[in-house]
């Protein structure tokens, strides 16, 4: 096991005990009896860690000593954890990575060969870089109407006629847990010259256990955006960048570490970065006692009483079918609810009231459930919800609608470049005479926060209907949309 101390956090606790009279921000100056609501709701022992940046002994060295710092040592664990050449620790989740990926990659050339169904941060990154984005589709699963990956020779095929590309960027694994062949991306990339940036949101623990997939960086991705809040157990919004040890290493710290400033706060939260750095320690924790191991066991019980009960089918070997899937990840939970009778958002919607439980994604075929690298899992309990769940649940939330797989509608075609179209003199036109009209918006269906249409797309009759009948479901909303109900849309005049 590698190092399991938590210098950052220890320290960060040290300092909180330091008797300090504190005359400098946050005004609550660790002072509970003061500020007593926000002490409530935050815990006392937050108040005394939540201390500006720039700590000496805490994320500089203490006076006279000679370094590295407390911080510093975190960073260069985490990188060691996760066999990177260095680290950054994010305040503003892998958003904040994928907007600094892109600006570092506008700094090798003008434009990138993305996969069309990055996360919306990638876009966003790309519209504040002026990177041009060429777009590799993913494979749509018709039957759960879920996107997955790309393949090697999509990726190979898309920089063949895009020479000249700044790198190379894709998802894995995806929402549901799929995983691509990255190996395989990562020598077509590399075969065109360019990096491959890895966004592994979703897979930050990969590695840490014989009975999970391979990490990105294990497989030789040259920049890895990891959401480590996640499943691997640190604070919401924590998340960490990670630079590979590759032929463009070189070229790329000096761009990431830049790029990282421009979207950086001044005033990172300390309790957020230690945050890391203890998630870090309980990985190669919970790797060596086993309740890693347990966290897997939890999910695959699920599985298997689901599909011994005969009601739902198991969407593994559909999802596997995909010529983009090389593997799955154990700890998401994707049941297919529209084999079992009824959608993805009457199953949420009744799991949620009848059994308390909180599910992390429905869709109208499925719900996607989460077990935490490390938390336990009360498989029964969830698998008897399921199958107590009725068939075609006519007076739902969600206003019974038919548990019918949906398509996710195709992309229209493109008029004009993500940041040419956003920045584009635009008007709001109202949803009925939207298709035909080139989007000045990102819209993306959340979850899963993929965006249906970019800016210089033209919008279709299919991905207005698709838009406004997630916005009008339970649990979904359309980030980007002019009103909740997506009953406007703003395009290029
Ligand atoms: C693939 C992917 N990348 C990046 C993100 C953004 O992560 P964060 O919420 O940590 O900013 C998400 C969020 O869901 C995601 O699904």
């Amino acid at each position: 096991m590698s190092d399991p101390s938590t210098p950052y956090a220890d320290a960060l606790r040290a300092n909180a005990e330091g008797g300090w009279t504190r005359w400098a921000i946050p005004a609550h100056q660790d002072q509970p009896g003061r500020h007593p609501a926000l002490a409530a709701l935050a815990g006392e022992g937050a108040l005394a860690m939540d201390i500006p940046m720039f700590t000496e002994g805490v994320d500089l060295p203490g006076p006279g000593e000679p370094g590295p710092s407390p911080f510093a040592r975190s960073l260069a664990l985490a990188a060691e954890a996760w066999g990177a050449r260095r680290t950054w620790f994010l305040t503003d989740g892998a958003s904040q990575g994928n907007h600094a990926a892109c600006l570092a990659l506008r700094g090798r050339g003008h434009h990138a060969v993305v996969q069309r169904s990055v996360h919306t941060s990638v876009i966003d990154g790309a519209i504040l870089a002026g990177l041009r984005l060429e777009f590799v589709l993913p494979h749509v699963d018709l039957g759960l109407g879920i996107a997955h990956g790309v393949t090697p020779g999509d990726l190979d095929a898309v920089l063949a006629r895009h020479p000249g590309a700044s790198g190379a960027y894709v998802v894995s694994p995806s929402y549901f847990g799929a995983v691509s062949d990255v190996a395989g991306l990562v020598a077509v990339a590399h075969r065109h010259d360019v990096p491959l940036i890895v966004d592994e949101a979703w897979g930050s623990h990969f590695g840490f256990h014989p009975g999970l997939p391979r990490s990105a960086l294990s497989c030789g991705a040259d920049v890895v955006v990891s959401s480590t809040h996640k499943l691997a157990g640190s604070l919401t919004q924590s998340a960490m960048l990670h630079l590979g040890e590759g032929p463009y290493s070189d070229q790329l710290e000096p761009l990431l570490d830049r790029a990282l400033r421009t979207f950086q706060t001044t005033s990172p939260s300390a309790l957020l970065l230690a945050s890391l750095d203890v998630a870090r320690r309980d990985l190669l924790v919970n790797a060596a006692n086993g309740s890693l191991a347990q966290s897997i066991a939890d999910a695959d019980r699920v599985r298997s009483l689901l599909v011994e009960g005969g009601r739902y089918a198991d969407p593994a070997p559909s999802i596997l079918d995909s010529p983009d899937v090389v593997g799955l990840d154990p700890l998401h939970v994707v049941v297919d609810t529209s084999s079992g009778g009824l959608s993805g958002y009457d199953a949420r919607t009744i799991l949620e009231a009848q059994a308390r439980i909180h599910v992390e994604l429905a869709t109208q075929s499925v719900i996607v459930g989460i077990v935490g690298a490390g938390s336990r899992l009360d498989a029964d309990y969830v698998a008897k919800a399921l199958h107590a769940l009725p068939h075609r649940a006519g007076s739902g939330s969600s206003g019974g609608r038919e548990a019918r797989p949906i398509a996710l509608p195709p992309p229209g075609p493109r008029a004009l470049d993500v940041r040419e179209a956003f920045l584009a003199p635009a008007e709001v036109v109202p949803w009925d005479q939207a298709a035909g009209r080139v989007s000045a918006d990102s819209l993306a269906a959340y979850p899963p926060g993929v965006p249906n249409v970019l800016p210089g797309e033209v919008i279709t009759a299919e991905v207005v209907d698709f838009l406004r009948e997630t916005a009008r479901s339970p649990y979904g909303w359309v980030r980007g949309s002019v009103d909740p109900l997506t009953d406007h849309l703003r395009v290029v005049r």
